[in-house]
């Protein structure tokens, strides 16, 4: 189906604090093994791992979620290698139900728009090698990723994103 015959479905976006913790937790516990793998490169998140996930702080972890009918169906975060530092690892993921139909691109434009307000210069992307889906994301903003012993990486200005993608060829 092209992807001009589908709709994005209605979301509320907004940051995630940790007082999220159990939407957050019941997010990632329903993700499909196929898409964990994907996100973790491992088909079950353990508890330590889940917890991580909760924390974040407003400033070196800052996650955005997506809400339909008041359930976290998509989220995406940045993490920075430095506290205060100026690159983060972006991360998204998307309830298995509600993939390819816009929501990753939704989370990484408001990523990008949050990231200059809080001194995020570059984005920097990990993909495994099997993960069409993100790479097509990435692609139609014209970033290709670099691979080595099959992980693709980019380091991107996170202005890049702020364009929104590319037109279909
Ligand atoms: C990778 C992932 C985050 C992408 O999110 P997504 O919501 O599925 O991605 P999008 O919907 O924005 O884009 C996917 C498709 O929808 C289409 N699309 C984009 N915007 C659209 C819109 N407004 N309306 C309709 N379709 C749209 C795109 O053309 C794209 O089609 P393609 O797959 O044929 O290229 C998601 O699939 C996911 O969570 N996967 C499992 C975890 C994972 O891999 N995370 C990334 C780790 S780096």
């Amino acid at each position: 189906m092209p992807a001009t015959s589908r709709t994005r479905p209605a979301v509320t976006l907004r940051q995630l604090t940790p007082h999220d913790r159990t939407a957050v937790v019941s997010f990632y516990q329903g993700l499909s093994e196929r898409s964990l793998s994907l996100r973790f490169g491992s088909a079950t998140v353990g508890h330590v791992h889940l917890e991580q996930l909760t924390k974040v702080d407003g400033q070196d972890h800052v996650a955005w979620g997506a809400f339909r009918g008041g359930v976290l169906v998509g989220t995406g975060r940045f993490v920075r290698f430095q506290p205060g530092g100026a690159t983060v690892d972006v991360a998204l993921t998307v309830a298995d139900v509600y993939q390819r139909q816009g929501l990753g691109q939704l989370l990484l434009e408001r990523l990008a728009r949050v990231a200059g307000a809080q001194g995020v210069e570059w984005f920097s992307f990990t993909v495994l090698g099997d993960n069409h889906r993100m790479q097509r994301l990435l692609e139609r903003h014209g970033v290709w990723l670099r691979f080595e012993a099959g992980l693709g990486e980019a380091l991107v200005p996170a202005a890049h994103f702020l364009g929104g993608p590319m037109a279909p060829q």
